[in-house]
């Protein structure tokens, strides 16, 4: 069984997931019932009724109190289960296991441990998320068949859009071209790619001349367990950053179980705020290249070592890797801090 971190927030959904319905996802090999309460905040239980297993989200709903659909005990928010059709008293045991979340920057976030140990402080940002006036971002969800780090592996070592995006962000060699970095900072990893003097990259089509020679830069920050957010920019070559333009991107992986992950994106932009027809183009766009293209090396690349320790299959390195590597070492160095081992 996967020993995951615990001391940290797992992405559980975009904030508009959770409608009226709620919103059932897998987390960390659980079941989990994500739902709104009267006053709007977000609630999160095991989907699972202490009596015969039921899922609560398939019951019926009194104000805050979820009431299961097979034999009717009642539970707040809280998780104590507060009436039992079949008598007065309230059974040991009845009660349901909670989760902390947070509703941050357009994003629910789980807390992995303990609830009362949640700490609101350890969110990472992403405030580009939310849209604003001349400020639009669409986002996007996959379920990968496979294991969370190896996600990890693809999105820190961004050399593979030049092999596997070739049918859309098409690298064209500039990676070739360009000096890549992974430095430290606390407990946060950036992998950042400084691709100087270079054709213009597709991102940049339509933003400059055809022909113009660009500075372009891939900054990838990524915190424990999977929490990634990618800053994509172009400017004139020589010239000041602030020139061009940046898009961020979010990039979060949150472990199903062991061997499956929920990918949640995001990509914002300045350009045609009010264009639905640009969300279209942007959302198939990245559909391609995420769930066409990463998903299926991804997934079949896991196929061949599920099951198997990482390491214990002795991947060679090539360098341009050392971002998914050292993400990799310090997550298995925070874990073994959180059990006492490290
Ligand atoms: S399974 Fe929920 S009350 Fe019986
Ligand atoms: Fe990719």
């Amino acid at each position: 069984m996967e020993n995951y971190l615990r001391h940290c927030w797992y992405m559980a959904g975009w904030a508009d997931e959770v409608g009226p319905a709620g919103l059932v996802r897998q987390i960390l090999g659980k079941p989990v019932y994500l739902y709104r309460l009267v006053d709007g905040t977000v609630a999160a239980i095991l989907d699972r009724c202490p009596h015969r297993f039921a899922p609560l989200s398939k019951g019926t709903r009194e104000g805050d109190r979820l009431v299961c659909g097979y034999h009717g005990l009642a539970f707040g928010p809280d998780g104590h289960c507060v009436r039992n059709p079949f008598a007065d008293r309230i059974p040991a045991g009845a009660d349901i296991p909670t989760f902390a979340v947070i509703e941050q920057e357009g994003i629910v976030w789980l807390w992995g441990g303990d609830k009362d140990a949640a700490d609101p402080a350890l969110v990472p940002a992403f405030p580009f998320v939310p849209d604003a006036p001349g400020w639009r971002t669409v986002h996007g969800y996959t379920l990968m068949q496979a294991n969370y780090q190896y996600g990890t592996d693809n999105l820190m070592d961004l050399s593979h859009i030049e092999f596997v995006h070739k049918g859309t962000f098409a690298g064209q060699g500039v990676i070739f071209a360009g000096q890549h970095q992974v430095t430290q900072d606390g407990d946060t990893l950036h992998s950042d790619w400084w691709m100087p003097g270079i054709a213009l990259p597709s991102v940049a089509q339509g933003h400059m001349p055809p022909d113009a020679v660009v500075d372009h830069w891939l900054e990838m920050r990524w915190n424990a367990p999977a929490t990634m957010r990618l800053n994509i920019g172009v400017c004139p070559h020589g010239e000041p950053r602030e020139t061009g333009f940046e898009v961020p991107q979010a990039h979060i992986l949150t472990p199903a179980n062991e061997h499956e992950t929920h990918y949640f994106w995001s990509s914002s932009r300045t350009n045609d705020v009010d264009s639905a027809e640009v969300d279209n183009i942007l959302r198939q766009l990245f559909g391609e290249a995420f769930d066409l293209e990463d998903k299926p090396m991804i997934e079949a690349a896991y196929a061949n070592v599920r099951g198997k320790d990482f390491w214990g299959e002795k991947p060679v390195a090539l360098g341009i890797d050392q971002g998914g590597t050292r993400a990799r070492r310090l997550l298995e160095s925070l874990i073994a801090r959180e059990s006492g081992n490290g």
